[in-house]
């Protein structure tokens, strides 16, 4: 592909690819986060399809509000909450209890406490000192036992979470793991539900799944061996990656499932997958303010939003496409960078963006592939409002979370 090319629209889900964005800018405001619910829920079946629909559990924290919450319970998967708070979401949209597995390597007293009595179906345990806390609580729903199989995923290392020098779970190399399947299932109060494994994510890799499917597989095997626990149910977490920039890898679930079942014979597997069935289908819609072209340097293309509403960037070094949507078929021979609004020289959304050379003040600019960890983590860093989001449907548009206002920024202030 040459250098100008324009961008790749397979990197923008159907729906939005054919939407009026500069419409839904007028209409809504900028910035702006688009969805595309087809798409939403195609992934959703996709995954339905590969695992069967009791066996999947979106999620939440890639992507979470009410109307993605009852998207998840209407495609009949399952979801995952990470805190009290997305707990609170999931209640507030109506999602069934049973269907909600709840994660968390501190979770307070509160939040069992909430979950026990809400009847959740499954909780993933993370440590002993969680153990003693499930038990005296009394929750009264399956008990996971989420295992470190020491497995380094190809990913950033922030993200990376199945080696044994990890905060979450009990390792498989020491024997904690072992131990806490079977203090589990030697407890007079506690069900065992299974064990569950993460070994991190935006991984593309299948030989890495493949390789912790394996080690789960022989931990699990060998548990059952020693204590005489079945273990009725392997939960083996999210993280499948998904192609943020054309020269990504587009994975596959199906493959991803076969992986998955590495060693596994006929064993109960379920996943947990979240940026995979949420990034694609969401862009972020900016209005460009400034453009600053230094000579001799770079170009500065200064957009309204930033890392308020994608903290990505700065974080992992995450890279995204750029094209301006009112001539999405343009050239772009323009080298630049796409900075946020933020007091921050770090803030850039875009550090080696191409855009069309006579990039303008008043362009729409969007960013593709920010369905997932975009809004979850966004933030008000310099007192910037938080979008708004739609969700986009056979041509029509609904908001789903309204745009912070100025009351909202002082909203908590006493
Ligand atoms: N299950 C568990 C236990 C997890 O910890 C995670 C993600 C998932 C499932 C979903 O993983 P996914 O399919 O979305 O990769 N903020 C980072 C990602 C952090 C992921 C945390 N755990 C980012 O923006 O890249």
């Amino acid at each position: 592909m040459s250098d100008d090319a324009p961008v790749d629209l397979t990197l923008v889900p159907p729906a939005l690819r054919v939407a009026d964005l500069p419409a839904l800018a007028a209409e809504f405001g900028t910035p702006l986060f688009v969805y595309d619910e087809d798409h939403l829920r195609a992934r959703a079946r996709e995954y339905v399809a590969a695992f069967g629909a009791g066996n999947v559990a979106y999620a939440g924290k890639a992507f979470l509000c009410t109307a993605m919450a009852q998207l998840v319970a209407e495609e009949r998967l399952h979801l995952d909450v990470a805190t009290g708070g997305e707990l609170h979401v999931a209640l507030h949209a109506g999602f069934p209890p049973e269907r909600l597995v709840m994660h968390g390597n501190n979770k307070s007293d509160a939040e069992i406490i909430r979950a026990r009595d809400a009847g959740i179906g499954r909780i993933v345990a993370d440590s002993f000192d969680e153990l003693a806390r499930l038990e005296r609580i009394g929750f009264a729903g399956d008990v996971l036992v989420r295992v470190t199989p020491g497995v380094e995923a190809h990913t950033h290392e922030y993200i990376q979470t199945g080696t044994d020098d990890s905060k979450f779970g009990f390792t498989v190399s020491t024997g904690a793991a072992a131990d806490a399947v079977a203090r589990v299932a030697s407890s007079g109060s506690l069900r065992f539900g299974g064990i569950h494994s993460h070994i991190g994510s935006q991984v593309f890799r299948m030989d890495s799944y493949a390789e912790a499917a394996g080690v789960v597989a022989r931990f699990a095997d060998e548990c059952e061996r020693a204590t005489g626990v079945t273990i009725p149910l392997v939960n083996l977490g999210g993280g499948l990656g998904a192609r943020y920039l054309a020269t990504d890898p587009d994975p596959v679930v199906a493959e991803y499932a076969a992986a998955l079942r590495t060693g596994l014979g006929d064993r109960r597997v379920m996943v947990e997958p979240g940026r995979s069935i949420a990034a694609v289908a969401g862009l972020t819609l900016y209005r460009v303010g400034t453009v600053k072209r230094i000579p001799g340097g770079r170009t500065y293309v200064a957009v309204d939003g930033g890392m308020s509403d994608n903290p990505r960037p700065v974080l992992y070094g995450a890279g995204y496409e750029a094209y301006l949507p009112e001539r999405p078929d343009a050239r772009r021979p323009l080298r630049c960078a796409v900075a946020g609004k933020h007091c921050e020289q770090g803030d850039v959304i875009v550090a080696d963006a191409r855009l069309p050379e006579d990039v303008a003040v008043g362009d729409l600019l969007v960013t593709p592939v920010t369905g997932a960890y975009g809004y979850s983590m966004a933030s008000n860093y310099n007192k910037v409002p938080r979008p708004a989001i739609v969700f986009v449907r056979d041509g029509t548009a609904r908001v789903v979370v309204r745009r912070e206002t100025d009351a909202d920024l002082v909203r908590l202030d006493l």
